[in-house]
């Protein structure tokens, strides 16, 4: 008899977004002349840059010509897109990179999700509540916790509570952990972390011989510049953090896929018997079996992001929806909504009014104003009160979205 991996079942019902879905697909049927407005999964709408297109095709005309064809590609990703990224991302804050610790990958969702199997099963693993989904679900899946109690807190996990008290970015716990998510700027909150807490994190993780997987993802959002973008901006972060760096967002490549994942040689795990082991070996060894490499066009793509104009076109686009995130934020303090976030960071995450849950408000924003927005449960359980906008979207409908908030 086949059997199934019974940590599935510890999951709740559906992953967020698809339930953002099909609830909203339902009200749509109901409502076939309603204009919905979707503020829910923070997904691009801009067009890939100029720039970047431009290489996409010439890397499509190289696969069409048996001069410059390739098949099979590194698993880590093509040298001229690691140069690159190591060039442009990190020696510009003082951090030096080999190029075999920079692995391109199809997604900082994939890559955050995979990481934890590299890991043993008794880690005991920290995780910020709210948070992006996939980092506590994967860990469910993997057995990693016990089941879901009637918040949806799982059993065996250490969560650190973001509220508006510790401005969203907790500092490290008083027991020891072993695997440390941190997010920033943040999902869902749009919280930053500084230098400080930052610095107490690696110092946590150094003194207790844990890992920090670091979610920066949204690190183009940042406006001020004394927040780092990368967490090896920090002393000795080398020696116990992976991080996480996407061309989603700030470039437009949600459909089209690449980010990228840094682990430096310097990051160890241990044996049940101590014995350190160099996590980017096996790291590397995970992606060399389960993983063929992002396609060549997509890596020229990426790699155009860094050309003069590419930099121009991807900062228009981030300005786009940074302005769209300040729409979102005075249309909400007009409407005497508490709300936080969107400075930094694009997501605002706002209280909900009157007392209603997030789900609560989730209806009565889709079912009124007939515009869909995130509830913030969905991201955990002290996310319950809140509701999370995405600013990824057309002017027109954020500022048709903010007037109907506003009319509510
Ligand atoms: C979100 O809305 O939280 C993100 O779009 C999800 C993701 O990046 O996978």
């Amino acid at each position: 008899m086949i059997t199934i991996n019974e940590h599935y079942l510890k999951l709740k019902a559906g992953y967020l977004f698809p339930e953002i879905a099909r609830r909203t697909a339902a009200f749509a049927r109901a409502h076939p002349d309603a204009r919905i407005i979707r503020l829910g999964i923070g997904d691009v709408t801009l067009p890939l840059p100029p720039a970047v297109i431009e290489a996409f095709h010439r890397g499509v005309e190289d696969m069409a010509d048996a001069k410059t064809f390739r098949g099979y590609g590194p698993e880590q990703g093509y040298e001229f897109l690691i140069q690159a990224v190591i060039a442009n991302e990190f020696q510009p804050r003082g951090v030096e990179l080999g190029d075999d610790e920079v692995f391109i990958s199809d997604g900082s969702k994939c890559d955050s999700a995979n990481i934890q199997e590299i890991f043993g099963l008794d880690n005991t693993i920290a995780i910020c509540d709210p948070v992006y989904p996939v980092y506590v679900d994967t860990n469910v899946m993997a057995g990693r916790t016990g089941a879901a109690d009637e918040r949806g807190c799982y059993d065996k996990i250490v969560y650190l509570p973001c509220t508006p008290q510790n401005h969203f970015a907790p500092a490290p716990p008083a027991k020891p952990v072993d695997l440390i998510y941190l997010c920033y700027p943040n999902n869902p909150t749009g919280a930053v972390a500084g230098r400080e807490l930052l610095t107490k994190w690696v110092d946590y993780a150094l003194e207790h011989r844990a890992i920090i997987l670091y979610d920066a993802a949204y690190e183009a959002f940042i406006r001020d510049e004394t927040i780092p973008h990368s967490i090896y901006e920090i002393p000795r972060a080398r020696e116990v953090a992976i991080e996480f760096r996407s061309f989603s967002k700030s470039a437009g490549f949600t459909g089209t896929r690449c980010a990228l994942t840094v682990v430096p040689r310097k990051v160890k795990a241990y044996t049940k018997s101590g014995a350190p082991v160099e996590v980017n070996a096996i790291w590397n060894r995970r992606q060399t079996t389960k993983f063929n490499g992002v396609s060549y066009p997509v890596q020229c793509a990426a790699a155009a992001v860094y050309t003069d104009a590419g930099r121009r076109q991807v900062r228009e686009r981030i300005d786009y929806y940074m302005e769209n995130a300040r729409i979102i934020r005075d249309g909400l303090t007009a409407a005497g909504y508490s709300h936080y976030g969107g400075e930094n960071a694009p997501y605002v995450w706002c209280r909900t009014p009157d007392g209603l849950d997030s789900w609560q408000f989730f209806d009565l924003l889709l079912e009124k104003a007939h515009v869909v927005g995130t509830p913030g449960a969905g991201f955990g359980a002290a996310g319950e009160g809140f509701f999370r906008f995405s600013p990824f979207g057309d002017r027109d409908n954020i500022q048709t979205a903010v007037d109907r908030i506003g009319n509510l």
